[in-house]
């Protein structure tokens, strides 16, 4: 479907000072994508208002195109010859907040080498925009979209680190916090003095009859420090929707002028030279009455038509979904049915963190097995963030149904994860902290670095080596499960080396209620020097992260358009995992048990895989006179065919 020509006007009018080439270029894409614009916007916008929407963002994006810089354009027409870039094997993700990271962006600038010596292509700074002043939800409430946080730098500083950092191959992410702003953001702080344009930014009710009816079926996100789902604002003289904290003020998308104004936004960070927007919350964009209000149709739609408008100005520009939602409604934001592939091009793969930490705890792939060869396929086009932390706590999203099916009670299940990785389980060497419990739904959530959660921290304490190689084998083999799946693993920083809980969390301001601060560590420029003696530990998590990281950039089965089929198990403590490609298969085997396991003769035959090689120690497969291939604890192997002769 071409676009119409009163389209092709309100871009021609912005594109006055661009060469015809350009010009033109311009033009083909806006054909090519007007389609996916175009319903993605009428499926929310309806009508005339949709129709006028739809003209001012194409003529922002001809003019977001117009202003961007050549090394940005040259970056567009790579990406769009290799428009697979971000599922290739050698992505590796690095996620950290700039200042704990490195100080401030021009520090982030000077570690670069640090990145790149893990092999990173892909950073993702947390909230780095302007946020409220004292509590801000680490930066989640943004007051202004267009200045970057003082103490950080400036907004040239974050163009010319995306700059360095593109140089040397890596893609700068940011958030794209979109479902709220916060209250002390000029469209709140206008919406409080009265102007009616910017209150219906929001969702604001005079008393309580409506919120009473909304939260019937609402859940609450942070039951601890933020119950319910409205404040009483007095200046606004009503109830306004806070899902998260009582001053992060959720938007009203269902107003066009507020995708106008997110959408300008994002034309001009691409223009910045952000890469990744990382959609922060999405799941919680559009409301409706008698549901959860999250995961609706619309908010597919809306990422649909923001996805097509950066493919026409900056389609090098690609998004990432975070929605931490159940297994069913997950893939949906891959795209499904008409929007297969259509909607965001990465997600967080929440189920997979989830049922790492459970295969660990319990020593059992059985659930974790069942429940992802339940996930239905996501489009071959799209790719999955992986990976074992985040900044945010772990939630037990298991589902009753998957637990059922392998014998389980979810429930149970649910709490003996939380007893297990709050240390309160006997034998038991996790440590991390109860995040949010709600007695109302027996949640305990958990927050703790990947090093205190596997067992380090304590096997550290006890100078105890043989502890201290299993824990460092468990870190190891769930790191090498997200490494094997396909898509972009992202490490949380800190973990490469190791660090546990920071002991010190509460004592900064703003922090003392909210532990996720313990698993926020700074990056610790000791731990880091300990980093040039190979026999210290940061070094020993280093390198494993770094080998698996290595191997994998060189296996094309574990391009992120291959899909990552689990297989069996054949024995509950090993999950298989099979990658065909046209190549031949590759199957990632990872014994998440503190035993030797076995991996059957029959299964690698099958597989063609009967004189493989471990890609990861470069051996040769030997079956013993049982049949068998035995794994050692924690032992993780992606076993390859040879090359044909
Ligand atoms: C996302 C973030 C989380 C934040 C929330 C509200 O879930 O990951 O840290 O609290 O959004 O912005």
């Amino acid at each position: 479907m071409r676009a119409p020509h009163e389209v092709h006007a309100a871009a021609a009018a912005e594109l006055r000072a661009v060469d015809a080439g350009r010009a033109a270029l311009f033009g083909l894409r806006l054909d090519r994508w007007y389609a996916d614009l175009h319903a993605g916007l009428s499926a929310v916008y309806p009508g005339r208002p949709g129709q006028e929407l739809l003209l001012r963002l194409v003529g922002a994006a001809a003019r977001a195109y117009a202003e961007r810089d050549p090394d940005l354009h040259r970056l567009d027409q790579e990406r769009t010859l290799a428009p697979d870039w971000f599922q290739e094997p050698g992505m590796l993700g690095y996620a950290a907040y700039a200042d704990r990271f490195a100080g401030d962006l021009q520090g982030v600038r000077e570690h670069i080498w640090y990145l790149r010596e893990l092999g990173v292509t892909y950073l993702h700074l947390m909230p780095l925009l302007l946020p409220r002043q004292g509590d801000n939800d680490g930066g989640y409430a943004v007051a202004d979209y267009r200045t970057v946080r003082p103490d950080l730098g400036t907004m040239a500083d974050l163009r010319e680190l995306a700059r360095d950092l593109r140089a040397e191959g890596i893609s700068l992410v940011v958030d794209l916090v979109l479902n709220h702003v916060a209250r002390e953001h000029e469209w709140a702080r206008r919406a409080r003095a009265g102007e009616h344009r910017y209150r219906d930014y929001f969702h604001v009710y005079p008393d309580r009859t409506l919120p009473d009816r909304y939260e019937e079926t609402l859940w609450e996100v942070f039951p601890d420090f933020a119950p319910g789902s409205f404040t009483w604002d007095d200046e606004l003289d009503g109830w306004v929707w806070t899902t998260f904290h009582s001053w992060q003020w959720d938007l009203n998308w269902a107003n066009p002028a507020v995708f106008a104004e997110l959408a300008e936004v994002v034309l001009h960070l691409a223009n910045e030279g952000v890469e990744v927007f990382r959609l922060d919350a999405i799941a919680f964009l559009w409301k409706r009455m008698g549901t959860s209000s999250q995961n609706e149709p619309e908010v597919h739609a809306i990422t649909q038509a923001l996805r097509a408008l950066a493919r026409i100005a900056c389609p090098a520009v690609v998004f990432k979904a975070e929605a931490i939602v159940g297994p069913a409604d997950l893939v949906h934001y891959l795209g499904s049915g008409a929007r297969h592939g259509k909607v965001s091009d990465l997600a967080y793969h929440n189920a997979l963190m989830v049922h790492v930490w459970s295969m660990l705890a319990a020593k059992d792939v059985r659930l974790a097995s069942h429940a992802l060869q339940a996930l239905p396929p996501v489009p071959t086009t799209t790719a999955w963030v992986t990976y074992v932390r985040c900044h945010d706590d772990i939630g037990w999203a298991v589902a009753d149904e998957d637990a059922a099916a392998v014998g389980l009670d979810g429930w149970a299940h649910r709490s003996f994860l939380s007893d297990w990785y709050s240390g309160e389980f006997a034998g038991s060497d996790a440590r991390g902290l109860v995040f949010q419990h709600n007695p109302a739904t027996g949640d305990r959530r958990i927050s703790g670095t990947a090093a205190s959660l596997v067992g380090l921290e304590a096997a550290r304490a006890a100078h105890d080596e043989a502890w201290v190689d299993a824990a460092l084998g468990r870190l190891l083999a769930a790191h090498a499960v997200v490494m094997s799946w396909g898509g972009i693993p992202v490490l949380w920083s800190g973990d490469e080396v190791g660090l546990p809980n920071d002991p010190a969390w509460a004592q900064e301001e703003g922090h003392a209620g909210d532990n996720r601060w313990a698993h926020r560590p700074r990056l610790d420029p000791a731990a880091v020097a300990r980093l040039d003696d190979p026999t210290s530990l940061e070094s020993r998590v280093f390198e494993g992260l770094r080998h698996l990281a290595r191997v994998r950039a060189g296996l094309v089965h574990l391009h992120a358009s291959v899909p990552a089929q689990v297989l069996g198990p054949d024995d509950p403590g090993v999950l298989l995992v099979a990658r065909r490609h046209p190549v031949g298969t590759l199957l990632a085997a990872t014994n998440v048990t503190p035993d030797h396991r076995p991996l059957g003769g029959w299964r690698l035959r099958e597989l063609g895989l009967a004189d493989a090689r471990d890609a990861l120690t470069g051996e040769r497969v030997h079956l013993g006179p049982d049949d068998q291939l035995w794994l050692r604890p924690f032992q993780a192997a992606w076993l390859t065919a040879p090359p044909p002769p």
